[in-house]
């Protein structure tokens, strides 16, 4: 059952460049457009309320140029849901935010919020958005994801990627068997299943190699080693990685 592995590159640290300086470059646009040019089979970002990376006038922006697929990432805010609904991406991945985090640090916690989220999203479902839920490997998360009526989960590959980067391997193959049940569990439930999160050449392998796996999200790493070796070779690394991890 492996179908095509779709890779989603995600801009948002181009915009922490930019920001970093406040002035108008570099452009998230123009590298979302770089990044289509080199294979990316979609574009995420994550426009946070506190608008710390992604503006409003790059949303805008994405959404008239791109002719890939934009993924907004968002919180389950009133704000966020009206701008979803202004724009309409092609998908919205819902994802919990606290302000003081450097990074999305854990999963939404799906089912201590069900009622909420599923009149958060049923809107954004009938407006067309593929609403996808980023969870951790969680049964209890990934069937109150079902039961809300998401389309898609995205499982959130960071602790993995954390396990591994502190040479922590025992846990890290324990956290990435849980990974390889939850995506054939969700699956089985009728979800989509996309990963992703801190995913790097080194980890991106084995989850790629998931069976029920449509698609990866991956920014900072491939951002940083734009870098190194430019934005067009390093995304066309990861997709060699990604194919030979699915043959
Ligand atoms: N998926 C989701 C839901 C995210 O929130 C992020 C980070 O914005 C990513 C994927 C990409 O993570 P990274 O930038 O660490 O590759």
């Amino acid at each position: 059952m492996t179908g095509k592995l779709r890779l989603g590159v995600n801009i948002d640290h181009v915009a922490t460049v930019r920001n970093a300086r406040g002035s108008a470059y570099p452009d998230p646009v123009r590298a979302a457009k770089l990044a289509e040019e080199a294979g990316a089979d979609g574009i995420t970002a994550h426009l946070r309320e506190d608008r710390r990376h992604i503006s409003d006038a790059d949303i805008d922006g994405l959404m008239e140029s791109l002719t890939v697929p934009l993924n907004l990432e968002m919180a389950a805010t009133d704000e966020m849901q009206a701008i979803a609904l202004r724009h309409k991406p092609h998908a919205v991945c819902i994802v919990p935010e606290k302000r003081e985090e450097r990074t999305t640090e854990g999963g939404l916690e799906v089912a201590k919020d069900e009622n909420r989220l599923a009149h958060f999203i049923a809107p954004l479902r009938d407006a067309g958005c593929r609403v996808s839920i980023f969870i951790a490997a969680d049964p209890v998360q990934v069937e109150a994801a079902a039961r809300i009526g998401a389309a898609v989960v995205e499982l959130h590959t960071g602790a993995y990627c954390d396990l591994h980067a502190e040479g922590r391997f025992e846990e890290r193959d324990a956290e990435l068997q849980r990974l390889r049940e939850m995506s054939a569990y969700a699956h089985g439930l009728g979800l989509e299943v996309h990963a992703g999160h801190g995913l790097t050449y080194d980890t991106v392998g084995p989850v790629a190699a998931f069976p029920e796996v449509r698609e990866l999200n991956i920014g900072h790493f491939l951002i940083g080693e734009a870098i190194f070796r430019g934005l067009t070779p390093a995304i066309a690394e990861m997709r060699r990685l990604m194919d030979v991890a699915r043959d």
